[in-house]
């Protein structure tokens, strides 16, 4: 017989239960009834706002009680993994954490994530979301997960002391001049300028590069089919990311992505490019810039949950997703967080000066999505092409990454 996680928690707490009743004289009091949210959001700014959603929850949802299912690992790496085999043996958690956009997709075609449509409108959230997020959760004229805020990923970090003592005193504009700032800090001694992780932070830097090679729209295009991945700009793009990646640690395959921002916050880097969940980490004494030859394109990417279709306690589950959805929710979660949040009627009390920044950015910028963080491509796409930069990372075979992840593009590509 399988027991499945949430079997045994059910037993467990049932167990529980039984004790209480027999030595309580609350005995009136409905049963508590648990609602797992499965994240990826384990330590540091992460948890910070995943903490204050669940304070809200509690607070505001009596009866129901929150079941952390979290499994480390940034930008859902191994979390991905455990969820798809929970929902493979029907042991759903009853949320998970899943980008608006793309890696949704497959989850939706497999029927596993509840139709969320009637929801939105008792929550008002088609007024208080912009069009263009809403045009994203929408697949086959539905709406199917509740966005909670809106990171962006094309932003580089500096460590301004490192760059001071350096004599670097302006952000790079272009791509050449940001190679020319890694060399300068190589030659006054630093070995690996550029602070770097695994596979999944590779491919952000990728993208950041055929931003800027490309331009906004015909990047987008490299997702819908419209822009050729075994192009000659493609090409060029892969020799400005190869020349770049020369300048990181040579272990970053074995690093996430807070172990790289160390490198960073300790000085033995003067760069690190990384979305702004990193805002919650670094404060005094980093500087920010888009990265050169992006310009206003701001690479976003919208952490959401959804209801899956299985789940035990979808009440439970629906009053999490309102708590998400709610104004002062998406305060208190981004404002912690790092991110901004996705309606556009909330108070930014608490927000850094970065995410002030930042705010202004998403309203005046050209919208570009993500594929490493699910925006743009599907998981399945996502996952070949951070195979391709993690062996890439180590071959330094510049042909062989154009080729697969044009066979990626190929295999995946489709109407979304
Ligand atoms: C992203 C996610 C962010 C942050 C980051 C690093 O995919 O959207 O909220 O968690 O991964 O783990």
């Amino acid at each position: 017989m399988r027991i499945t996680r949430r079997a045994l928690t059910a037993v467990v707490g049932a167990a529980l239960l039984l004790v209480a009743s027999a030595c309580s004289a609350a005995e009136d009091d409905p049963p508590a009834s648990t609602v797992e949210v499965f994240t990826w959001w384990a330590e540091g700014g992460e948890k910070a706002g995943l903490d204050a959603l669940v304070a809200r929850f509690t607070a505001g949802c009596p009866g129901q009680t929150f079941e952390n299912g979290v499994v480390a690992g940034g930008a859902g790496i191994n979390a991905k993994q455990v969820l798809a085999g929970r929902l493979q043996q029907g042991d759903p958690p009853d949320l998970f954490q899943v980008h608006a956009g793309a890696e949704l997709l497959d989850h939706i075609d497999a029927g596993q994530v509840a139709d969320l449509s009637a929801d939105f409108d008792t929550w008002g959230l088609r007024a208080a979301l912009p069009d263009g997020l809403i045009q994203t959760l929408t697949v086959n004229g539905r709406v199917w997960s509740v966005p909670a805020g809106v990171h962006r990923a094309n932003v580089v970090w500096a460590n301004q002391r490192v760059l001071a003592e350096a004599g670097i005193r302006a952000a790079p504009a272009t791509v050449a001049e940001f190679v020319a700032d890694l060399e300068t800090l190589r030659r006054g001694g630093m070995e690996s300028p550029l602070a770097l992780g695994r596979d999944w932070t590779q491919l952000m830097l990728l993208e950041a590069v055929l931003i800027s090679a490309l331009g906004p729209e015909e990047f987008t295009g490299l997702f819908t089919g419209d822009t050729r991945w075994d192009g000659s700009e493609v090409t060029g793009a892969i020799e400005d990311y190869a020349r770049i990646l020369a300048y990181s640690n040579t272990d970053r395959n074995s690093l996430d992505w807070p172990q790289a921002q160390r490198l960073l916050a300790d000085g033995k880097a003067g760069y690190q490019l990384m979305g702004d969940w990193a805002a919650a980490d670094l404060t005094d004494g980093f500087g920010t810039f888009a990265f050169p030859g992006n310009g206003a394109a701001f690479q976003w990417l919208a952490d959401s949950f959804a209801l899956t279709s299985a789940a035990a306690n979808p009440e439970g589950a629906r009053c999490w997703l309102k708590t998400v959805a709610s104004p002062e929710g998406q305060r208190e979660f981004n404002a912690r967080k790092g991110s901004i949040p996705a309606r556009t009627d909330t108070a930014t009390t608490g927000f850094s000066d970065y995410q002030i920044r930042a705010a202004a950015d998403w309203r005046s910028g050209v919208p570009v999505p993500s594929c490493a963080h699910g925006s743009a491509c599907s998981q399945p796409w996502q996952n070949a092409a951070n195979a391709a930069v993690a062996a890439f990372s180590q071959s330094k075979d510049r042909v062989s990454l154009q080729d697969a992840l044009a066979a990626a593009a190929k295999q995946f590509v489709r109407q979304q």
